[in-house]
């Protein structure tokens, strides 16, 4: 199995990534840290503890990250997850409180006291992941490698050409791209790929076991709130391809984050096969390979999802 920390900003379909990480046998969930992205930290904070509540795993800890990115101010993504980030879906509030530690603090902890190394999975913007590699450097060999939701090599969401979470912070991504940290980015190449069916969604929704209930009005009201994205599994989408890493074609690639212009928080992934003129004169976007995901089996996918 791989134990994973999982950093989130719940968010219909990170609440969608933290019930199937939490149900799959070969993924060991030892904390979940949250920041500011889908909704405000609050909210998200408050999600993310009724979603466990309704996994059944009232004992996984969760942290209060960052309420806004590095640079900019926080904004809302109100209008793809519902005012509450999680599209309105009535699931009783929390009696738990998050750990007063803190996302870095719980991170590093985590990290620390592991005997084996952690994957970090990203689903949201990377400002917590930025702060912890920038503040706690001791922590990076006891990382396995970052697996995040994020960017495009093709067209993006938040932009023409950039996908939300880079966007919301491009100087946290850009930082965690840089770390040495060996990275996986599951972007909109694959993301917008996988979607379960609207007949399939309100069959789960009927379920009587909380989780399968939660999974099918959740991806229901989804397909409610936004038509671009009818039943996407999103996030989740990363946490499968940690478990069926088959089910995706990768490659790796250098990725840089634009982080000017109008192409602010793309991701510019350089897909060539020969070197050109940038990288004979030594101005080539960047060297750090990424694997990046290009293609998925995304009925494989869903199988596993499901
Ligand atoms: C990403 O932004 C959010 O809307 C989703 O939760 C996902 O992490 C997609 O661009
Ligand atoms: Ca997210």
């Amino acid at each position: 199995g791989t134990a994973v920390i999982l950093d989130v900003d719940t968010g219909v379909d990170d609440a969608l990534a933290i019930l199937f990480a939490v149900a799959h046998p070969d993924i060991d969930v030892r904390g979940i840290t949250c920041v500011a992205g889908n909704a405000g930290l609050e909210q998200v904070v408050a999600n993310t503890l009724r979603i466990l509540d309704a996994a059944g795993a009232p004992d996984i800890p969760v942290a209060a990250g960052a309420r806004r990115p590095l640079i900019e101010a926080a904004r809302s993504a109100t209008q793809v997850h519902g005012a509450d980030g999680l599209g309105g879906v009535e699931l009783a509030a929390s009696a738990r409180q998050p750990t007063p530690e803190g996302a870095v603090g719980l991170m590093r902890r985590l990290l620390l006291e592991s005997t084996v190394p952690l994957t970090l999975v990203a689903l949201a913007p990377q400002t917590n992941l930025a702060l912890l590699l920038r503040t706690h450097p001791e922590v990076i060999p006891h990382i396995e490698r970052i697996v995040f939701m994020g960017g495009s090599a093709s067209v993006g969401n938040a932009t023409a050409v950039a996908e939300f979470n880079v966007w919301h912070d491009p100087e946290a991504a850009a930082i965690v791209l840089d770390s040495g940290v060996p990275c996986y980015m599951y972007g909109l190449d694959v993301f917008n790929h996988v979607s379960v069916p609207f007949e399939t969604a309100r069959a789960l929704a009927a379920r009587a076991d909380i989780g399968g209930r939660v999974v099918g009005e959740l991806l229901g009201n989804r397909v409610k709130a936004a038509g671009d994205y009818s039943g996407l599994i999103g996030d989740a989408g990363a946490v499968c391809a940690i478990v069926d890493p088959e089910a995706v074609g990768t490659q790796v690639r250098p990725v840089r984050v634009e982080l000017s212009g109008y192409s602010r928080g793309q991701t510019v992934v350089d897909r060539r096969e020969a070197a050109g003129e940038d990288v004979l004169h030594g101005s080539a976007a960047s060297t750090v390979g990424v694997e990046v995901a290009l293609a998925v089996d995304a009925e494989r996918m869903l199988r596993l999802f499901l």
